[in-house]
């Protein structure tokens, strides 16, 4: 199995190869063997993993998945009664609002674009400046927080204990424990740790289904790993690095620099999002500024600012039409198919 999977992958490449570097030279042979063996440990590195993890002090469990969900669907928990977590994080749009700032609990516009929380359960720290260091911290924050859910963590826990429903599920999830905050955002972040992006066509091609991808792709494949640099930061099988860098979108906005102040490279750094689903998930970038993934390859192009922080691996790329809309294509093969998620019966 294991075998035929490898030498599926061999094929791949050597196919892939052909159609990236049509050869009329003998003395490409060798450029073109070197090609073959970098692009074999490209798609190496992207292959996904077996299991999800999750924190010794927070195992996953199936009831506190199923008690995540119903929090996490539960528009009780905000001031107004009016919006959840789900409001802004919508399963339907990519686990985000498809607006470029959100709106809160007082219909007030937020400060950034609201990131998707999928595959969140690999990408701490959180935010889009790294300031939560877990799952956990981070969704203490929205409840309390005048901007988002408006409602202070001492009423979200009166409200929750005086539903029965909740009661029963919080203690089959946390047997001889009492309902507090911190039960609260374990169980929401479990349920959040299921979140994962599922198979997608890139995936059935790196096992070496062929037909899997359009040749379109497959030449996107080798521009965004070399041309372009952008595995330089997109990285693994979620493409990221989890790092923070400035790719030169005009603003204020400090990012990283605001909570690690004097670091030059930290200035307008935000964190790498994950490219899995991307095509489900516009508008781009922590300002929601860029409407579709064509406007976000036109600004790694040739479209950033230039300033002190910006990144190194930021530089004018020269990209052809085709290239450009080879990026796009292969970006296009990692939107999984996945089942609709619906909202769960609301505890009574
Ligand atoms: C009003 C809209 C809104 C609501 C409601 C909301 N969020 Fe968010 N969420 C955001 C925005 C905006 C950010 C990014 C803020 C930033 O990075 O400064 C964010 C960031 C996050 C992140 C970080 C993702 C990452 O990759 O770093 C997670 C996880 C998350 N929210 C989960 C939740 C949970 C859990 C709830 C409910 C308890 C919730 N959110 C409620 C808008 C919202
Ligand atoms: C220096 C690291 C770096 C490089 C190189 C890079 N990116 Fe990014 N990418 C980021 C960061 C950081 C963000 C978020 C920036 C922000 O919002 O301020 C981002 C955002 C994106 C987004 C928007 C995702 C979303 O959910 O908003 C897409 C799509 C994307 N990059 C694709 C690419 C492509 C394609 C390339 C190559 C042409 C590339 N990136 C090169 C770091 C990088």
């Amino acid at each position: 199995m294991l075998r035929g999977k490898i030498l599926g992958a061999v094929g791949s490449v050597l196919a892939l190869a052909a159609i990236a570097a049509p050869l009329s030279f003998p003395h490409a042979q060798a450029a073109l063997a070197a090609a073959v063996s970098d692009i074999a440990k490209f798609m190496q590195s992207y292959r996904r993993p077996a299991d999800t993890p999750s924190p010794s002090d927070n195992p996953t469990t199936p009831a506190k998945v199923a008690l995540g969900k119903a929090l996490f669907f539960d528009p009780r928990l905000s001031g107004s009664g009016a919006i959840s977590c789900a409001s802004c994080h919508n399963p339907s749009l990519g686990w985000q609002d498809g607006m470029s700032k959100g709106v809160g609990d007082h219909g007030g516009r937020l400060g950034r674009h609201t990131p998707t929380i999928l595959n969140v359960a690999w990408s701490e720290p959180l935010f889009w400046d790294g300031r939560a260091a877990t799952l956990e911290d981070q969704a203490k924050g929205p409840m309390a927080s005048a901007a988002e859910m408006n409602m202070p963590h001492d009423a979200v826990v009166s409200e929750v204990k005086s539903i029965p429903g909740y009661r029963s599920a919080f203690a089959v999830a946390f047997p001889g424990q009492p309902i507090n905050i911190d039960n609260v955002a374990k169980a929401i972040a479990s349920y959040e740790r299921t979140v994962v992006s599922g198979r997608a066509p890139f995936d059935e091609w790196l096992d070496g289904d062929e037909g899997a991808v359009s040749d379109s792709a497959k030449r996107g494949f080798v521009v965004f790993n070399t041309t372009a640099k952008c595995a330089s930061c997109h990285s693994s099988w979620r493409f990221t690095d989890d790092g923070f860098h400035d790719i030169g979108l005009p603003g204020d906005d400090l990012g990283r620099a605001r909570f690690m102040p004097g670091i030059t490279p930290l200035e307008h750094a935000f964190k790498t999002p994950t490219l899995r689903n991307t095509a489900l998930r516009p508008p781009y970038m922590h300002d929601g500024s860029m409407p579709t993934l064509e406007a976000v390859i036109d600004h790694y192009d040739h479209g950033f600012v230039s300033r002190p922080s910006l990144s190194d691996q930021i530089k004018p790329l020269n990209l052809t039409a085709r290239d450009k809309a080879d990026l796009v294509a292969f970006l296009r093969t990692l939107t999984s198919q996945d089942e609709a998620v619906t909202a769960p019966p609301l505890p009574r």
